[in-house]
């Protein structure tokens, strides 16, 4: 597909991975709606760095642990360019978490901002799209869906409940829309981790170092510009999942 003009929501598109999906988006010609959580003032500086450059973009806040505001969010995102024609499911959280202390908040709050909202995201995004026009939705999701360890249990579910929706949807939504995942490896560290926590990790995988956000809106301009993949899993690991 060719990105010039075609309308794009990011989820959590202001900040780290989802911050570099935006500006590769912003740099093929497409017009970004940039849905932040919190980090309101972040989206107000990605804004302004591109609608310097002389792109349209826009910023819309929505809580996604709230139904209401999920489904809102297609539409409110529709008054300002037109039906979104490429949705990128970005946000999501990853909190810790083992077999014996996950907590039903934990589990809850993972699955309705990493699941549930992603879900029903595509749901609106896939109704409002005009008969016979072209979309893609992109998931990100993790390796660790595919390979579940110990660690971050409810994050993992949710992580493998996004592969397996993307499957789903690729059926379901197939021709006209293109569903797809990536499945990024070590990118950044989390918030409150240094770069050293990473690097130690990355000793141990296949590539042996970092991967970095670029890698990751790179892999997802790929699935945008085929006409041909849906239902795919796209790893940018290093090969840590091997
Ligand atoms: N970082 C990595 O190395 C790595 C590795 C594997 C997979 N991933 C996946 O890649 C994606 C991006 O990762 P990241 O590290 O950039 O994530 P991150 O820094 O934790 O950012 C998550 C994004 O989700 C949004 N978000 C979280 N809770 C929300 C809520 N309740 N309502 C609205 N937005 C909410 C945040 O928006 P606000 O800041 O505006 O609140 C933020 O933009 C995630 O799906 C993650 O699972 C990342």
């Amino acid at each position: 597909m060719e990105l010039r003009n075609k309308v794009a929501l990011v989820t959590g598109g202001a900040v780290r991975l989802g911050r570099a999906l935006t500006l590769a988006l912003v740099a093929e010609g497409a017009r970004v709606i940039i849905h932040y959580g919190r980090s309101s003032s972040a989206a107000g500086e990605l804004l302004a760095e591109i609608t310097a450059r002389g792109a349209e973009a826009i910023a819309l806040q929505a809580d996604l642990q709230q139904p209401d505001a999920v489904r809102a969010l297609i539409e409110r995102a529709a008054t300002h360019f037109g039906p979104p024609e490429l949705l990128i499911n970005n946000a999501a959280i990853f909190e810790p978490g083992n077999w014996d202390d996950t907590t039903e908040e934990n589990w809850e709050r993972h699955f309705a901002i990493n699941l549930k909202a992603p879900f029903f995201l595509s749901q609106a995004f896939a109704k409002q799209l005009p008969p016979g026009r072209r979309g893609h939705i992109i998931n990100i999701a993790d390796w660790r869906g595919e390979r579940p360890g110990t660690d971050h249990v409810a994050y993992t579910l949710t992580k493998a409940g996004i592969i397996a929706l993307t499957k789903s949807l690729a059926l379901a939504l197939a021709p006209d829309i293109q569903v797809n995942a990536i499945a990024p490896g070590l990118i950044l560290p989390p918030p409150g981790r240094e770069q050293s926590y990473l690097d130690s990790k990355a000793a141990h995988i296949p590539a042996q170092r970092t991967g970095s956000p670029e890698e990751i809106a790179r892999a997802m301009l790929f699935l945008l510009h085929s006409d041909f993949v849906t239902g795919e899993v796209l790893h940018v690991t290093g090969g840590e999942q091997l």
